[in-house]
């Protein structure tokens, strides 16, 4: 018998996979108190979560019988993962549930932003009537500049043609054959991405590769009143400088889903500027893709534990 924890809200159509199985007992204790798991930890041969429970180097030696962390998400930035690795536990996360809902997230905010939807919304709520007030931009005929185009930059490309979109991406680790496949052009280097964006959109992993790679100095090589949009990790815009370059109106606008600490303080600066649309780390949030994440890690989880089958891990 192997005893399975699930934490922070996994959707149930992957949580019924493990408790159909009658060797796995399955505690689901969504909002689990740090101290309380980390007490309880030792008890259970497999955790999974979403980024809300921080998978620490503390939480990892505690869990003596731990073999897998399951992670019903992509990104892994919430678990120590060296610490795993040295501790011979598997790390399982669902890397192609959620793009889609990401990539929808990225045209819905970009379009409100750009329409100003969030403030006319506002507006109407207060009793106001103000059109000439709320004079839009189109996506038409702007060059989109991705940086990354893995699963989630790929979706956003093939999205951004419909929209008559110039696509332009920067990712080192991507094959020209892809690029090509996705009808989208390489930059030669991020500041040649930067150069040439009217709409930059940010799609990879938080790592020390990408920690802080938009600062002061690559905002300022985008052309003015461009637009940032980040729905990928925190970290990877420093958001003093993306505040500044908002409050001089060197950019248009921007949109961030993802915040450097979340929750995002409630007195945090970044709630207060107007050309700002701020979301609480949405862009997984879709009943079907939370449907996809959970089934995906579920499914792997178990068979981890039943099969010893670490292939997907
Ligand atoms: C992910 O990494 O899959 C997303 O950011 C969603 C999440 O953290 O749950």
């Amino acid at each position: 018998m192997f005893r399975v924890l699930v934490t922070d809200e996994v959707d149930q159509e992957g949580v019924v996979l493990l408790t159909a199985e009658p060797a796995l007992q399955v505690d689901e204790l969504p909002t689990l108190p740090k101290d309380e798991l980390l007490r309880r930890i030792g008890e259970y041969d497999a955790i999974v979560g979403r980024s809300a429970t921080r998978i620490s180097a503390e939480l990892l030696k505690a869990g003596g019988k731990l073999k897998v962390v399951g992670r019903a998400g992509v990104g892994v930035d919430n678990i120590e993962l060296d610490v795993a690795t040295s501790l011979g536990i598997a790390i399982i996360n669902a890397p192609a549930g959620n793009t889609v809902a990401v990539a929808e997230l990225f045209f819905g905010t970009v379009i409100g932003l750009l329409r100003q939807l969030h403030t006319a919304a506002a507006a109407m709520g207060d009793g106001r009537w103000d059109r000439a007030k709320f004079m839009g931009r189109e996506l038409k005929g702007k060059t989109l500049g991705i940086v990354g185009l893995g699963r989630i930059g790929s979706e956003v490309a093939a999205r951004a043609h419909a929209f008559g979109m110039t696509v332009v991406a920067y990712d080192p680790y991507i094959a020209d054959e892809r690029f090509a496949a996705l009808r989208v052009r390489r930059a030669p280097s991020l500041d040649a991405l930067l150069a040439e964006t009217n709409v930059l959109t940010l799609h990879v992993p938080l790592t020390d590769e990408t920690r802080g790679m938009i600062g002061k100095r690559e905002l300022a090589r985008l052309p003015a009143r461009s637009v940032v949009v980040n729905l990928a990790r925190g970290g990877v815009i420093e958001e003093a400088a993306l505040q500044a370059a908002l409050e001089t109106d060197q950019l248009r606008g921007a949109v961030l889903d993802v915040f450097t600490v979340e929750p995002l303080a409630p007195d945090s600066p970044l709630r207060n500027i107007p050309n700002l649309v701020l979301t609480p780390h949405l862009g997984a949030n879709t009943v079907e893709a939370q449907r996809n994440v959970s089934r995906d890690v579920c499914v792997a989880v178990r068979d981890a534990l039943l099969h010893n089958d670490l292939s997907r891990s």
